[in-house]
């Protein structure tokens, strides 16, 4: 009789442990997911790279954690100025996203556009081999400019005479009348609607140097001809400086600037097909 209840309660026991344990796993199995939707690291997505929360990182967002971990020089933008473009990035990529200047902030704005396309234009063949050296799946294209500093001021008093430099008539490739517009560009960055402009180069902090005169020119162009939908987000940094400052007032329009943090300004410009004639379209940029 004693034997016979013992056997009974063991066998509620081990029901009870049983069924404890398949409502547990089945818990356990809700709370970390199903599907692609998984809490802890240790599934695959079929490529390979193991997916947290749903996400797969690409090759080159883990090789840039890898980089700028083990890395000494940093970007120059502030973490308050990268964040400007940060935000924008996570709501529009993968994106067309086209940076003036190739620089250790490079392998950074690539793997902020996941799957999107990345391309950096740079006026110096020799920093473009260094940087690639370490970076060679960074898409970059060396540019010729036609401007120098010291001209800055001549530019903006002249282009209004040039009639192909005009706000309704300006384009690039092949502009070479128009001396602000970049006219020999990389077919792909002529053929692209560019979602995203960031303008942190060439140089202007010298005579000689570039500036960012046809930068800011041919970015307002870029996006004034836009003919996807929403703005074109334009960043522009070192607007400290005066040329930088003058030619934004002019071609990117304080009205377009949405947002400033340290050196940084961040404007929304929409395509000129949505501007009314009342702003003032045909005869200037703003
Ligand atoms: C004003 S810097 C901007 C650099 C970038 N924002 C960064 O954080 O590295 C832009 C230009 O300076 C030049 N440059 C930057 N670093 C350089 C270096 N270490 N050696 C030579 N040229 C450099 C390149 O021509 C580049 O396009």
């Amino acid at each position: 009789m004693k034997n016979g209840r013992s056997l009974s309660e063991k066998t509620f026991f081990i029901g009870v442990a049983l069924a404890g344990l398949i409502v547990g796993a089945v818990f356990v199995y809700s709370f970390i997911g199903s599907g692609k939707n998984y809490l802890l690291c240790s599934q695959t997505d079929g490529s390979g790279i193991r997916a947290i929360s749903g996400y797969s990182p690409t090759e080159t967002q883990l090789r840039a954690i890898l980089h700028y971990a083990t890395s000494k020089i940093v970007p120059q933008q502030s973490l308050g100025e990268v964040t400007i473009s940060f935000d924008v990035l996570k709501s529009r990529a993968p994106c067309n996203f086209l940076v003036f200047g190739l620089g250790h902030d490079s392998l950074m704005w690539t793997s902020l556009n996941p799957r999107g396309t990345t391309i950096f234009l740079e006026e110096d063949p020799k920093w473009v081999q260094t940087v690639l050296k370490d970076g060679p799946d960074l898409r970059a294209h060396t540019v010729p400019y036609r401007t120098h500093l010291s001209q800055a001021d001549e530019l903006l008093s002249s282009y209004r005479s040039q009639p192909l430099c005009s706000p309704s008539k300006a384009f690039l490739r092949g502009n070479s009348r128009c001396r602000l517009a970049l006219d020999n560009l990389p077919e792909e960055v002529y053929e692209k609607e560019w979602d995203l402009i960031m303008i942190d180069a060439p140089r202007g902090y010298y005579a000689e140097a570039p500036g960012r005169m046809a930068a800011i020119f041919s970015a307002a162009v870029m996006a004034r001809n836009r003919k996807g939908s929403g703005p074109t987000h334009v960043f522009l940094h070192d607007v400290d400086r005066r040329v930088e400052k003058m030619y934004a007032e002019e071609f990117l329009c304080r009205k377009n600037l949405v947002k400033a943090v340290g050196r940084l300004w961040h404007f929304e410009i929409p395509p000129a097909a949505n501007v009314s004639d009342g702003d003032g379209i045909g005869v200037s940029f703003c």
